[in-house]
């Protein structure tokens, strides 16, 4: 099994990597070390997830006390929902950098397509009514334009997307000078989404799956904005459980393996180091045909990560992720 996926630009990512999602500075400090210790080399970050100056603090200890060189690191940060407009791609990846300790960033990707307004302190600008400001100006061939001149700057060694659907990525692959190197999305056994990664892979944009475990902690924030939602859990999902059992392997190794078998790379967050271990621990057992075929059979297209913990943001000309939940 592959431990890499291989850019359009020549450029390998690990497949497996560590998201940052939801962790405080401390616990990410602590995951972090953790995980470069256990052999994590592919870090997920992004300015949403308020994580990149704790990240960059390990990153500067590992780097200077050499136990690390640059090259050796995939960092992976995103140009946040507020600054998707063209001419706000270079102060905002500079302010990732600086944040980061870093000269350059391994992937840089436009975190969603559609844009949200921020207030002058940075917090997100919500109407009285509660729904979040949006700005439907969102041009995504010249928000791409702008990011392909990161390349030529050398602030990013490539550049990709995240949330976007096909006709998005369709839309840019049309009018791009670079292509994207990657999407990144909701991927796992209940959001299949096999038309877009057939899609991608053809189009040679490799494809990362967040939310590979189900995203847990995402529940925390539908509950700060009022929303009361059912959403499963995929590590006690029946099949997963028996197939887990039979390789001696966890239901979360199961679901990883089950990806990364589908030629898309993973990002699980933890900030438990024993689980960090245990989710970069996938590459010494195979699933079967059979098991492959059971597990693929779990699709609900149930989409877990849909934005609406921005109220609002579904009236956005941009916003693709209408689901049973708020259509
Ligand atoms: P924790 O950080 O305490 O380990 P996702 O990557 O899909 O967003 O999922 C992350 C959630 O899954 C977090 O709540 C994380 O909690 C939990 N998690 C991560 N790895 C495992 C694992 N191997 N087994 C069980 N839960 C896990």
């Amino acid at each position: 099994c592959t431990k890499f996926l291989t850019f359009n630009n020549g450029l390998k990512m690990p497949i497996l990597g560590i998201g940052t999602w939801q962790a405080s500075d401390e616990e990410i400090e602590t995951a972090i070390d953790a995980a470069l210790e256990a052999g994590y080399r592919h870090i997920d970050t992004a300015p949403v997830y308020e994580n990149e100056k704790a990240i960059g603090r390990v990153l500067k200890r590992w780097l200077d006390a050499g136990k690390l060189k640059r090259e050796d690191l995939f960092i992976v940060t995103k140009l946040p929902p507020p600054t998707n407009r063209p001419h706000e791609v270079e102060p905002t990846i500079k302010k990732s950098l600086a944040d980061l300790q870093l000269e350059y960033v391994d992937l840089y990707l436009i975190h969603t397509p559609f844009t949200v307004c921020i207030n002058e302190d940075g917090s997100f600008k919500f109407k009285a009514d509660g729904t979040i400001e949006i700005d439907p100006t969102t041009n995504h061939v010249a928000t791409w334009a702008a990011m392909e001149k990161l390349i030529e700057k050398g602030l990013a060694k490539s550049i990709g997307v995240s949330n976007f659907s096909k006709e998005q990525v369709q839309r840019i692959l049309n009018n791009c000078k670079i292509r994207p190197a990657n999407n990144q999305v909701e991927h796992h056994v209940y959001l299949q989404q096999r038309d877009l990664i057939d899609y991608c892979k053809a189009e040679k944009v490799t494809v990362t799956a967040y939310s590979p475990l189900g995203s847990k902690g995402i529940a925390k924030l539908n509950a700060s904005v009022g929303l009361v939602r059912e959403l499963p859990d995929l590590l006690d999902i029946e099949e997963v459980k028996q197939i887990s059992a039979g390789h001696g392997k966890t239901p979360a190794q199961v679901l990883l393996r089950w990806i990364i078998d589908c030629g898309v790379a993973a990002i699980p967050k933890s900030t438990n180091p024993n689980r960090l271990k245990q989710n970069l621990d996938i590459f010494d057992f195979e699933l079967s045909p059979e098991e492959v075929a059971k597990l693929c059979a779990l699709d609900q297209n149930l989409r877990i990560c849909d934005f609406s913990f921005f109220r609002g943001v579904e009236k956005h000309p941009e916003f693709t992720f209408k689901n049973k939940f708020n259509n």
